[in-house]
């Protein structure tokens, strides 16, 4: 994709389904550039409230001069949608009508074809320190570096099967910990070249790049996605005021399975309704203008009334 920018995916049919009310306090988990975060602003009058946050710093610094002229009480926040509940606890909204996440990360923050990268070593197509944490790295417990320098194979192949279903995963392991032999694995871009020595020429040449899915991978692994979004949908169920919705956007099956599930337990559990018997995905329109919107999936929460 030549484009850097990041094209908003499911804009209308995500905020739809929030079914915004003028006074509402609507959370967006995931401000990224904004696209949902400025919908929801104009759903909303003067009485109403919007809470955004996103784990990187830069999402929230350039958003801000967005917000200026919106009816909303807006309040953005650099936080991780994991810490959601003490969130809103803290800035005393203890229940809200409308959550929103939009998963996954933008473009700007990978580099894309022709671009910088974001310079946290997302991307196999720039060199940058190997770190891949949206946030601060010191408050991680490991961070891609770590992996590519210390995990045993074993480990790494663990992650790449069970994160991205590398089937070339054992192959790209045992590469990795050989190249150790050569010096410290310092950048994104020497790890990209590692993984290309490593796989057979015809995987060099298929529809994605080599690396793509080792970094999906480490990125998973590194940032704890699965147990943040975990976290996170037990969170947001615990703070919706009576049929306040849940609204969450995933880009791949690890992702979608466990909000399908989250969500059918809940409703087990008698807090409210499934909206979404199956998911909402992009029209073929968008996923023409938006190659990245083809795998997204929206599904949708609603709290009972009491
Ligand atoms: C796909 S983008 C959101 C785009 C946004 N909906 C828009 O319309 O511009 C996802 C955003 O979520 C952020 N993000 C990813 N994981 C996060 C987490 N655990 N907590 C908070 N933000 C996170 C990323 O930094 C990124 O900016």
């Amino acid at each position: 994709m030549s484009d850097t920018h990041h094209i908003t995916v499911l804009l209308h049919e995500a905020v739809d389904a929030l079914d915004i009310q003028p006074s509402d306090i609507i959370v967006d988990a995931t401000l990224g550039a904004a696209g949902h975060s400025l919908l929801i602003a104009e759903h909303l009058g003067k009485g109403g409230t919007l809470v955004a946050l996103d784990a990187d710093e830069k999402a929230v610094a350039q958003a801000r001069e967005k917000f200026m002229k919106v009816a909303p009480n807006v309040r953005l926040w650099n936080a991780n949608f994991r810490e959601i509940g003490p969130l809103l606890e803290q800035i005393g909204y203890d229940k809200v009508d409308g959550i929103l996440a939009d998963l996954g990360w933008r473009q700007e923050q990978f580099g894309g074809d022709d671009s910088k990268g974001g310079g946290k070593g997302f991307s196999f197509r720039v060199d940058e320190p190997l770190r891949m944490t949206y946030g601060d790295p010191e408050s991680y417990a490991f961070t891609a570096h770590d992996i590519a320098n210390a995990w045993e194979a074993d480990s790494i192949a663990t992650i790449l099967r069970g994160y991205s279903e590398e089937k070339y995963a054992w192959k790209i392991a045992q590469a990795i910990v050989a190249a150790r032999a050569e010096g410290v694995i310092e950048t994104s871009g020497q790890l990209a070249r590692i993984i290309e020595a490593a796989v057979p020429a015809s995987y060099r040449h298929g529809g994605i790049h080599p690396a793509t899915r080792t970094f999906q991978a480490m990125r998973i692994a590194v940032n704890d996605e699965l147990g943040a979004l975990e976290t996170f949908i037990a969170q947001a169920l615990a703070h919706l005021a009576p049929k306040g919705r849940l609204a969450i956007i995933t880009f791949h099956s690890l992702e979608d399975r466990m909000v399908k599930h989250a969500f059918r337990q809940a409703a087990a559990d008698g807090k409210g309704d499934v909206v979404t018997k199956k998911p909402i995905i992009p029209s073929d329109d968008e996923v023409a203008q938006n190659p990245r919107a083809r795998s997204a999936k929206l599904r949708v929460f609603s709290r009972n009334d009491s």
